[in-house]
């Protein structure tokens, strides 16, 4: 029989991107493609963990023994990651639209000649941080994904500050790297020594893999 080192624990992930609708047909998104996040809930649900997995819009079938959860706006992941606690480990993936459109418009907006429509935008709530900051249900374990353009590392050590979480696994989406949509990922594991939150902040940078060798290899992080 396989091993199963992650029997009895509950996994929740969020993966893919968010759209955030403008009006009836048209919404906000971005590049995320959801494959990172599902090769996790795959390689966690491999290795025995009861695994929720809540997903953006994405062209991806459901992983299999995994419980899915498909929302469309950063509102509705943020309420179906709630009612999914409490776990004992959370990995935040998807890649959650920063705004949203102030004011849906409840009918598709009408094109005028000469003049645009004006779009205001405001902030959508930051799951990850809310989560690392929950009090009652925080799950033992936090891992947040940071995506970055430029000044990687640097980024991520202030995120992990700021957010609260324990762990950030962070990868280089300049669009020469081919990470966004692509199938393979380069990713540096940002944690404190011996886990103290107030521990020595600790890089440990992977090479070049398969999203899934990133998947698998996180999840033996985890095991340990
Ligand atoms: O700040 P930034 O968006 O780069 O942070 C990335 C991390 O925060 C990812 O783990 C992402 O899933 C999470 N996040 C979130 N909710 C948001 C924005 C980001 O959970 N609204």
């Amino acid at each position: 029989p396989m091993p199963r080192p992650l029997a009895g624990k509950r996994v929740l992930i969020t993966a893919g991107p968010t759209h955030e609708p403008i009006d009836p047909v048209r919404y906000i998104a971005n590049r995320s493609s959801g494959k990172q996040g599902f090769a996790i809930a795959a390689a966690a649900q491999a290795a025995g963990a009861e695994v929720i997995l809540v997903s953006g819009p994405v062209d991806l079938g459901d992983p299999q023994g995994v419980t899915v959860k498909h929302v469309e706006s950063a509102r509705q992941m943020l309420e179906q990651v709630r009612a999914s606690l409490p776990v004992d480990i959370a990995i935040f993936a998807a890649a959650v639209a920063d705004w949203r459109v102030a004011s849906e418009g409840e009918q598709k907006l009408k094109k005028t000649a000469g003049s645009m429509p004006p779009l205001q935008l405001v902030e959508n709530p930051d799951i990850l941080a809310t989560i690392s900051k929950l009090t009652d249900q925080r799950p033992p374990l936090v891992i947040g994904f940071a995506a970055e353009t430029e000044h990687l590392i640097d980024n991520a050590k202030s995120k992990l500050a700021r957010k609260g979480c324990d762990w950030i696994v962070a990868n280089d989406v300049s669009p020469a790297t081919g990470v966004m949509g692509g199938d393979r990922n380069t990713v540096h594991l940002i944690s404190r020594k011996n886990g103290e939150s107030t521990g020595e902040i600790e890089v440990d940078s992977w090479p070049v893999m398969t999203k899934e060798q990133v998947a698998t290899q996180l999840v033996a992080r985890l095991v340990k």
